[in-house]
């Protein structure tokens, strides 16, 4: 029998206050590397708010949180933006791509930071894009893409520093059904290429085609369609062997 592989996000206990809001209410969760799973539930029920902290865009109020081995809790926010920087992609409903910058800017800009000189980071974007099928509209503005195109744009800019772990929430709510399909497909493209993706998605067919579903409801996981260990947080490893 081959040992699972390691996890990229563990949560025990998260909690999550805003006020006297429990939009997270303990959820335990461990995510192996190589995993695509889909997180679904009502509105309201935690879903954001859980892949947020997963993304260490946000801290729990009470809970543990491990990213790619790395407790959260014990990182600067310096630390915590150079292991997101290095780890985490992000996809979003709304494609947050600025009006009038070319296709490949938008996603070139993403390693503006990277100390990369510009002809390399437009020259990585490109790459990016032909791996998302947008090959032939590198200088294509927003306003004349179509919606699933400017997903797909989104998604290159996430993917272009090769993150193990990306993260999309409902990446298609703002598409069609054709577009939707095209998104999640190279979603489980990527996931084959060996990034471990987490989805949020409204779209119960969507959720039950991928190999595992978690279901959220009022700040809790009702239900694990399991991992490669069933989620059960009793079996997170300790930290001296997850490295
Ligand atoms: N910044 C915030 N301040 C106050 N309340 C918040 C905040 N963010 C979320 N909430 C509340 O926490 C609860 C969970 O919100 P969350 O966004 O995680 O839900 P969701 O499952 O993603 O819903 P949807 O499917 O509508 O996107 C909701 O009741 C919401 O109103
Ligand atoms: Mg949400």
């Amino acid at each position: 029998m081959t040992a699972p592989a390691r996890p990229v996000v563990e949560l025990a206990g998260v909690s999550k206050t805003y006020g006297d809001v429990a939009a997270l209410r303990g959820a335990d969760l461990v995510i192996r590397r190589g995993e695509l799973l889909a997180i679904v539930g009502p509105s309201g029920s935690g879903k954001s708010t859980m892949l947020n902290i997963m993304g260490t865009l946000d801290r729990p109020t009470a809970g543990m949180v491990r990213i790619d081995g790395h407790d959260v809790a014990t990182l600067s926010d310096r630390e915590l933006s150079a292991l997101r920087a290095g780890t985490i992609g992000f996809v979003f409903q709304q494609f947050h791509l600025a009006s009038g910058i070319p296709a490949l800017d938008s996603v070139a800009d993403g390693l503006l930071y990277s100390g990369r000189p510009r002809g390399v980071r437009r020259h990585l974007a490109e790459q990016a894009l032909r791996r998302v099928g947008l090959g032939h509209r590198l200088y294509h503005q927003p306003h004349q893409l179509s919606g699933g195109e400017k997903q797909r744009v989104a998604i290159a800019r996430a993917v272009l520093g090769d993150p193990p772990l990306l993260l999309a929430d409902e990446p298609t709510g703002a598409l069609d059904s054709r577009s939707g399909a095209i998104v999640i497909e190279l979603l489980q493209e990527l996931h084959e290429a060996g990034t471990t993706v987490v989805v949020i998605t409204h779209d119960r067919d969507i959720a039950s085609t991928l190999p595992r579903e978690v279901r959220v409801k009022d700040g809790l996981i009702e239900h694990d369609s399991g991992g490669p260990d069933g989620g059960d947080p009793r079996l997170l490893v300790p930290e001296e062997a997850v490295r």
